[in-house]
């Protein structure tokens, strides 16, 4: 039997790359190495975790000697590396947890995969899963393709871009047999309310204040979180070794425009009177060092491995809120807490 450690499995995209492993592959031994930070979440996993090819390993990636340990424990035929901080406010506040998960963790990664594989790396693969945030900020034409220069602005998207030089520096240097992904923002169930589109479903519960940075028209790229686990689970096994691929769904929103489509689309949910949630849209000051725009060729996948979106954005807009209006638990439960204390330090001016 396959085995494949899967890092950060608990979190928003981790948990849904885990679901299809666990569900497509029977034959494979699937090991969701966490440490359960504040966006980890095993509640995002109840339905899988009592079957057969399935683990939970509670670790931190920071820790090199207990990863070695588990790597030599579960002799893991390949990793899927998600596990990172992932929100770009945080790391304005504390940049030094991003360096130490995002680039030690990484590290410490791929050392143990070098140590236990040593050197004999058929059928051995390490899928890196990185951001289209390495490549920086465009303006108002043209796409980031595998080839744009790496331009970091946050302390989050620096952490990213040095974790992906030190997986291309072991493919080169040791010969480890490495993918690496670039993708284009996710939504989708299990998305931690601390990102703008389930804080704002959250907050459009509440009555509250949607808070929109700056003067709103900054633009990112949406892709369903489903589509990525499909793209993660392609390049997996059938990237080539040493590759990047960019994944996304061509699919281009100003902040503004997409919560006004979400509050229409919530007001419709709720039954409220057309524009009520609209009127809860307010602007606050915007993020230092804010990028202006993302959006990704996504040419390369599809070409090479025939991967393109299963959903559209309206369809994966209407199956996100409908999760979140079906599990109030799960987001009450997020919000309680220190999810309080996190939100009145980052939107009280
Ligand atoms: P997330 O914050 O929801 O989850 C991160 C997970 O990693 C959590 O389960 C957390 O407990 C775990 N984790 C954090 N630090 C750890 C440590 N030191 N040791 C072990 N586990 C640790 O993140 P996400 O949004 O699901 O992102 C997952 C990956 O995908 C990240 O690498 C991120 O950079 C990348 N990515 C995210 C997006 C996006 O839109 N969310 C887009 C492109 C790429
Ligand atoms: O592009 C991929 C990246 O997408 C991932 O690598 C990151 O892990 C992920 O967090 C996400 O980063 P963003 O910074 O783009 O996502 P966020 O949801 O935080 O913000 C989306 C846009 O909305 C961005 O322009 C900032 C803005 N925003 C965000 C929040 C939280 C607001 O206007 N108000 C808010 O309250």
């Amino acid at each position: 039997m396959k085995s494949i450690i899967i890092t950060g499995g608990a979190g928003f995209i981790g948990s849904h790359v885990t679901r299809t492993f666990v569900n497509k592959y029977p034959e494979y031994q699937i090991i969701n190495l966490d440490a359960l930070t504040y966006a980890g979440n095993l509640g995002n996993l109840r339905d899988i975790e009592e079957r057969s090819n399935y683990k939970f390993v509670k670790a931190d990636i920071t820790d090199a000697n207990k990863i070695v340990e588990i790597f030599k424990e579960h002799q893991p035929d390949g990793v899927i590396h998600l596990a990172a901080e992932s929100h770009v406010d945080r790391s304005i506040t504390n940049p030094v947890a991003f360096v130490m998960t995002n680039v030690i963790g990484t590290v410490n990664l791929l050392n143990a995969a070098k140590e236990i594989w040593e050197d004999h790396y058929y059928e051995k693969r390490f899928l890196h899963v990185s951001t289209d945030e390495v490549y920086g900020s465009l303006g108002e034409i043209g796409l980031f393709t595998e080839t744009s220069r790496y331009d970091p602005h946050s302390p989050y998207s620096a952490s990213k871009a040095s974790s992906d030089h030190f997986v291309r520096a072991y493919h080169d240097t040791f010969g480890l047999p490495v993918v690496l992904t670039n993708c284009s923002n996710n939504y989708g169930p299990n998305h931690f309310p601390e990102k703008l589109i389930p804080l704002c479903i959250h907050n459009i519960l509440h009555n509250k204040p949607l808070p929109i940075y700056g003067d709103g028209k900054f633009t990112r790229d949406w892709l369903f979180v489903i589509d990525h686990a499909r793209a993660i689970d392609l390049v997996y096994h059938k990237g080539k070794n040493g590759e990047s691929y960019n994944v996304g769904g061509f699919n281009e929103w100003q902040n503004i425009n997409l919560v006004k489509e979400l509050c229409k689309q919530m007001d419709e949910k709720l039954g409220r009177p057309e524009r009520t949630s609209e009127q809860l849209i307010t602007f606050v000051k915007d993020r230092p060092g804010h990028d202006i725009r993302y959006a990704i060729d996504a040419t390369k996948i599809n070409r090479e491995l025939g991967y393109s979106p299963s959903v559209t954005f309206e369809q994966g807009l209407s199956e996100t809120i409908d999760w979140y209006l079906s599990n109030q638990e799960w987001l009450n439960d997020i919000t309680s807490g220190d999810y309080q204390q996190y939100y009145k330090m980052q939107y009280t001016v």
